[in-house]
């Protein structure tokens, strides 16, 4: 599965155990490891990979969360699929642009502003991100490798040619109502939300450079990742063991627990900025 994965670059989930409050984690308040800190401060070159986790407590839901998650709502083949957009487009691009408002009226957390000061303390820091949010770049973070696509980059299904929106786009009611998609205004097609779906290839450029700096990283933070959707998911076992720690910032254990050197179990909210001040603050 890993081998096939990473050679079609194809977006599949996998091994999706259903997440539960019970494996959920108590600790808010996290002791960081001396070590930790004093790996932080001396990377030479960090790769942050962020899920949907970073961006819950901006009120954006995640995908899998037992109680919240996007996937517990909706059928994922119907919303997230080039086949569901050919079978019912104003059902897609409505549920899409629901969504996109929605992070329009949202804001950066602090998780998303602390990984944007990192950007200035460390060395070298590449960002890879699979939401498709711009909440990173709103926070200050200068590139961000989207693995997923965004949601504010729509295009023609049939011709690529990008589709901009006009600017009183944001409607007054944000329900999930069905909207006919817009036409391309080139080739007349239907335009498509610019995300990446299952069954499609990631961007190529970015996922080239995302897997070089994963294998040449000494320090890897995985925040708010359920790490069950490939070949993202591959990409912390690209690093090499060595040289490079993993670092797994989440409230719930995932399979990452078992190879990361240090699992902080808490919202990336409150762990980031307490692992930043550790650091980097100068009491
Ligand atoms: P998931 O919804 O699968 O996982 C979110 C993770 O964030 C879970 O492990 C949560 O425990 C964790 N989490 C929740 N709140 C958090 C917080 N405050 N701080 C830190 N972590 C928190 O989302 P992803 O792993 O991003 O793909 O999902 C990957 C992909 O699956 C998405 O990009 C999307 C989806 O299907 C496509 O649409 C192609």
């Amino acid at each position: 599965m890993y081998a096939e994965c990473a050679l079609k670059n194809t977006v599949l989930m996998v091994n999706d155990k259903r997440l539960t409050n019970a494996n959920l984690l108590n600790e808010t308040q996290q002791m960081i490891p001396q070590s930790l800190i004093e790996k932080l401060q001396s990377t030479q070159h960090l790769v942050i990979l962020t899920g949907a986790g970073v961006s819950a407590e901006s009120g954006i839901a995640t995908f899998r969360d037992a109680l919240t998650g996007l996937w517990r709502n909706y059928d994922a083949q119907s919303l997230a699929s080039e086949f569901g957009f050919l079978a019912d487009p104003a059902l897609v691009w409505g549920w899409y642009e629901w969504r996109r408002i929605r992070v329009l009226r949202a804001q950066p957390n602090p998780a998303h502003h602390t990984i944007a000061q990192l950007e200035k303390q460390v060395t070298k820091l590449t960002l890879i991100t699979q939401n498709v949010d711009d909440l990173h770049e709103r926070a200050g973070s200068c590139e961000v490798l989207h693995l997923h696509g965004s949601l504010h980059q729509p295009r023609c299904l049939l011709c690529e040619q990008p589709y901009i929106f006009p600017k009183e786009t944001l409607p007054e009611n944000d329900k999930e109502n069905r909207i006919k998609p817009p036409r391309c205004h080139l080739c007349d097609g239907p335009v498509r939300p610019g995300v990446v779906w299952f069954g499609e290839q990631l961007p190529d450029h970015a996922w080239q450079l995302a897997q070089e700096a994963c294998r040449h990283c000494d320090l890897m933070l995985v925040v708010g990742t359920s790490g069950v959707v490939w070949p993202v998911a591959q990409l912390p076992y690209l690093t090499d063991k060595k040289r490079c720690s993993i670092v797994q910032i989440n409230p719930l254990k995932t399979s990452l627990n078992a190879v990361a050197a240090f699992n902080l179990h808490g919202k990336a909210g409150e762990i980031l900025p307490q692992l930043y001040a550790a650091a980097f603050s100068k009491d």
